[in-house]
């Protein structure tokens, strides 16, 4: 039964109804109604405004100050953020069950608070003794964070308001609840109305609000996607379970450059910040076996060497399999019909594997060479270049295209011994570096198969 002072608003149409119910009177849509508070003068629910004030306009052309920030101590947490928590603002870090997220957000406020920092850490999922047990194994027992334990919204601001910290880490969202609402913790409803009033909270004492959210099995940070609107940047925690490193992905920041990454190793004594990602990406032995290269990648600001694994093996029967981890497999379609086409290369009849190592998930499409190189080479069983990387953005007429920071991949690869670079042609020379130019992908198929055998085909 909803109380007197909420109803029931259909998230499609903006319906009211004053009871539940499984289908929209206005739209006719099924599932939509969610509990909000009815906006009122006395009422601290999401939508309530306050009745009086001028609409005060600015010039585009304000003062250039840059957002006050804070250091959490973890260089690329904060270089994630655009260099620092912003005061007054509202993160939300999403993240699988048991991938890190408490422990990082533990040591992020410890580490802010030994800086000087007023750091406070609320959890609705964890006793005090919990996390103060944590604390001691991550050696962080003297760092002066303020703990709380605590589940019920209006009780958390109360105590923030005293408090009045700097930073506030809140984990996680979807357990807290406001009374105001009767739906459950964790519904829809409850999960925006806290998280607006803790965004809220954030702009209007200018302290710093970090939101630890989880995410649903199809990906998306649970409860609504509309938390991601209210805040000001969304950090997603990842990573595979069977391997020890974490990436932390910007998804969104007001306040920086997105697409960042920071890459951290989980260790006994917690997460440990990863200096030099290539080499955790690579595999250690200097040479390389036939269906792999190694791609020269950029993720965020930072150049990053990754290899790429291939495995084409006769399909038994009926349709053969594309099996892609930490790839578009739509791209690897398109790849492997341009090899097919433009080089005559047989996959047809083959199961084809591909596997970005590590557990990363690359996305930029300069991934492509690389690919195709990783797959040229798993087919003519022979190994790639010695010593070499591989970049560049294949067309669908077979050229390969120039791509960003080709410098900067160079450079990465020569800094960690890397001799060659098959890169698109036109492209800079890299110090160190000497590139093999590609120009279509027969140039590519040809440093596989000098003799044009034309394999499988
Ligand atoms: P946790 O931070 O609780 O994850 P989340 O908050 O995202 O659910 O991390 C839990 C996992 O991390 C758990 O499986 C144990 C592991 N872990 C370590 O390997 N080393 C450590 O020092 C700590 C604290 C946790
Ligand atoms: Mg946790």
């Amino acid at each position: 039964m909803a109380r007197a002072d909420t109803a029931y608003v259909c998230q499609s149409c903006g319906t009211v109804h004053s009871k539940w119910q499984g289908r929209c009177d206005g739209c006719g849509s099924w599932n939509t109604l969610v509990e909000e508070a009815r906006a009122g003068p006395t009422s601290a629910a999401p939508g309530a405004r306050a009745k009086t004030g001028k609409l005060a306009f600015h010039d585009l052309g304000g003062a250039a100050e840059a957002p006050p920030r804070l250091s959490t101590g973890i260089a690329e947490f904060d270089r994630v953020c655009g260099g620092g928590v912003v005061r007054g603002s509202a993160l939300l870090v999403g993240g699988d069950p048991g991938i890190g997220k408490s422990t990082l957000l533990l040591q992020a406020a410890a580490g802010a608070a030994r800086s000087g920092v007023k750091a406070a850490y609320v959890s609705g999922e964890e006793s005090a003794a919990q996390i103060q047990d944590r604390a001691r194994r991550l050696g962080l027992a003297d760092a002066p964070v303020r703990l709380a334990s605590e589940t019920r919204l209006e009780a958390v601001l109360e105590g923030l308001k005293a408090e009045k910290p700097d930073l506030v880490v809140i984990d996680s969202i979807q357990t807290l609840w406001t009374d105001t609402l009767t739906a459950a913790p964790g519904s829809v409803g409850q999960v925006r109305a806290c998280a607006h009033e803790l965004t809220r909270f954030a702009k209007t004492r200018d302290a710093a609000i970090v939101l630890v959210g989880h995410v649903t099995k199809d990906g998306q940070i649970a409860g609504p996607r509309v938390v991601e609107h209210m805040v000001d940047a969304v950090l997603q925690f990842e990573g595979e379970r069977g391997h020890e490193f974490r990436i932390l992905r910007g998804l969104k920041n007001r306040f920086g450059a997105t697409h960042e990454i920071g890459v951290f190793e989980m260790s006994d004594g917690g997460l440990r910040e990863v200096a030099n990602p290539s080499a955790l990406f690579l595999d250690a032995r200097g040479r390389r076996s036939s269906g792999t290269a190694v791609f020269a990648g950029v993720e965020g600001a930072r150049p990053i060497l990754i290899e790429i694994q291939a495995l084409c093996a006769p399909a038994a029967y009926g349709t053969p399999r594309r099996a892609v981890v930490g790839w578009d497999s739509s791209r690897l379609a398109m790849v492997l019909a341009v090899l097919e086409q433009r080089c005559g290369l047989g996959f047809a009849g083959r199961d084809i594997y591909l596997n970005v190592a590590g557990g990363l998930r690359i996305t930029e499409p300069a991934a492509d060479l690389a690919v195709a190189a990783a797959l040229a080479s798993a087919i003519f069983d022979v190994a790639p270049p010695e010593d070499s990387v591989a970049f560049g953005e294949i067309a669908l007429t077979g050229d390969v295209r120039a791509v960003n920071r080709a410098e900067a991949r160079l450079g990465e690869a020569a800094k960690l011994g890397f001799s060659r670079a098959l890169a698109p042609a036109g492209g800079p020379g890299g110090g160190g570096v000497a590139v093999t130019p590609i120009a279509t992908v027969a140039d590519l198929i040809a440093q596989f198969d000098p003799g044009g055998s034309e394999a499988g085909a």
